[in-house]
């Protein structure tokens, strides 16, 4: 069953608790950690997680838009992050910092810029819990889906076959009701979400209707 994973990016901040009402039948909340230097953007870090480590929330996707994540990673996991994400343009020591996010039982996931090849990741692929194939430049919300960056998520499909792997794949950037049938028809198995559900009038059917796609 296709996951959905709604970027808290995209909500009212002014009502946070009533936004995280709306996306209880989502699997994970997607938390987009920016800080200025990786990404034209500078979001939110440790005290919102905290804070939502402090409720009964979904499970936290940590995606990691900063350079140099290794010096940060040990705080995201204390405030019990679930999944996190790294992109493999901002880190020199990828392999290292996997070990020390699996050394946690966290799911270890990478992030690749729409720019970057699968085949970057070849020597790393039998490490990974998942793959985050981005298909906007990260950065921003309610951005539009790249289709050329979505194929990725097509080769590594047949690559985890091929290969009897079994990371997952996530894809996050424009997706909405027109765009994730064709991802999942690709082999995405967790959505990330942001504006499409956030600023959606009904979120529960949103995700409901991407939770129903079938490859
Ligand atoms: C972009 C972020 C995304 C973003 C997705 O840099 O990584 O998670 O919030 O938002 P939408 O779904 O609106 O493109
Ligand atoms: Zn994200």
């Amino acid at each position: 069953m296709i996951k959905v994973s709604p970027s808290i990016l995209a909500a009212n901040f002014l009502n946070l608790q009533q936004e995280l009402d709306k996306i209880k039948t989502a699997d994970y909340l997607h938390i987009d950690v920016m800080d200025g230097h990786f990404v034209p953007n500078i979001t939110f870090g440790f005290p919102l997680l905290e804070a939502l480590n402090r409720v009964d929330t979904l499970p936290l996707d940590v995606h990691l838009m900063i350079s140099d994540p290794s010096r940060y990673v040990d705080r995201f996991m204390d405030f019990g992050a679930r999944i996190i994400a790294v992109h493999i343009e901002a880190e020199t020591h990828l392999h290292r910092l996997l070990e020390r996010i699996k050394s946690r039982s966290v799911e270890a996931f990478v992030a690749l810029n729409p720019h970057t090849p699968v085949n970057a990741l070849e020597s790393i692929l039998p490490f990974l819990d998942g793959v985050l194939v981005m298909t906007v430049n990260p950065g921003f919300t309610g951005q539009k889906f790249i289709s050329l960056a979505a194929e990725k998520i097509r080769q590594l499909d047949s690559i985890r076959r091929e290969k009897g792997l079994s990371y997952q794949l996530a894809v996050d950037g424009g997706i909405n009701l027109n765009t994730a049938p064709t991802v999942v028809e690709y082999g995405a198995d967790i959505l990330v979400m942001g504006a499409a559900i956030f600023r959606s009038d009904s979120p529960k059917e949103v995700i409901e209707k991407v939770k129903e796609l079938k490859r």
